[in-house]
């Protein structure tokens, strides 16, 4: 494909798009989050908004400062928060794009006050409970000539086993598209640069790319958008 400038291929369309990652309390000072820096996912929402498309960011916990004008941010924190602002969003949009890393689980009981170290001991033990599967929802709900998009972060080595997860992953989503990346101690998260395989619902890959994240994202609306 050519670069994108100037080309308005998404003029109009409604895409709701996640991005960072979820945090969930276990008391009023602490959480358990997740490294995700959120830059691909705003990368997605800017390149889409260059390209015409009425852009509406759900953000968990990245900050938002350099989001483009015209894009609508909605802030949120745990995947309660973002599970309801989605869904209220997907109502009126065309695209769902799930970029944002969604804690699995959340603390069974968020505690009042902080939790002491001299009341606790040497060992602290925190249940925890699984959390809605927002991307499997939302495709379940997704209305007429709806695009939903996840994506997968997995920390598999071998580029085999890592298409068979990704496979496996958007069976059991149901979304439209899966966008699978590789992450780990040092790649993937925070880095300016990504590496990508998307695949359809039948779990063939429609492309590979890797580049900077910006560069990522106008490929990832080319595969899934525009059939480029
Ligand atoms: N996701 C979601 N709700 C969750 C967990 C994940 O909507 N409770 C979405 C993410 O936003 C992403 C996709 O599902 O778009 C895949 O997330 P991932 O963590 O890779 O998949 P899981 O199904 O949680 O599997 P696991 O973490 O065990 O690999
Ligand atoms: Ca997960």
């Amino acid at each position: 494909a050519e670069p994108d400038s100037g080309r308005l291929d998404l003029d109009g369309l409604r895409i709701v798009v996640t991005a960072g990652g979820t945090r969930e309390p276990f008391d009023p000072v602490r959480f358990m989050g997740n490294r995700s820096s959120g830059k691909q996912g705003m990368a997605v929402a800017a390149a889409a908004a260059v390209r015409g498309a009425i852009v509406t960011l759900i953000a968990a916990n990245i900050g938002t400062d350099a989001v483009p004008d015209g894009i609508a941010v909605i802030d949120v924190s745990t995947t309660l928060e973002l599970e309801k602002a989605v869904q209220t969003a997907a109502g009126q949009a065309d695209v769902v794009i799930m970029a944002a890393a969604v804690a699995d689980y959340r603390p069974a009981q968020v505690r009042q006050g902080k939790i002491k170290k001299e009341a606790t001991g040497d060992r602290l033990t925190v249940e925890f409970v699984v959390n809605p599967d927002i991307l499997a929802e939302l495709s379940a709900a997704k209305h007429e000539g709806q695009t939903i998009i996840g994506f997968a972060a997995e920390t598999e080595p071998d580029p085999a086993t890592l298409l068979e997860l990704g496979r496996a992953k958007i069976a059991r989503k149901g979304c439209d598209f899966l966008v699978v990346n590789n992450v780990g101690w040092k790649t993937g998260f925070a880095t300016d640069d990504n590496d990508v395989v998307v695949l359809n619902r039948a779990g063939d890959i429609v492309m590979e790319v890797s580049g900077s994240k910006l560069s990522v994202a106008d490929r990832i609306l080319d595969a899934t958008l525009t059939g480029v």
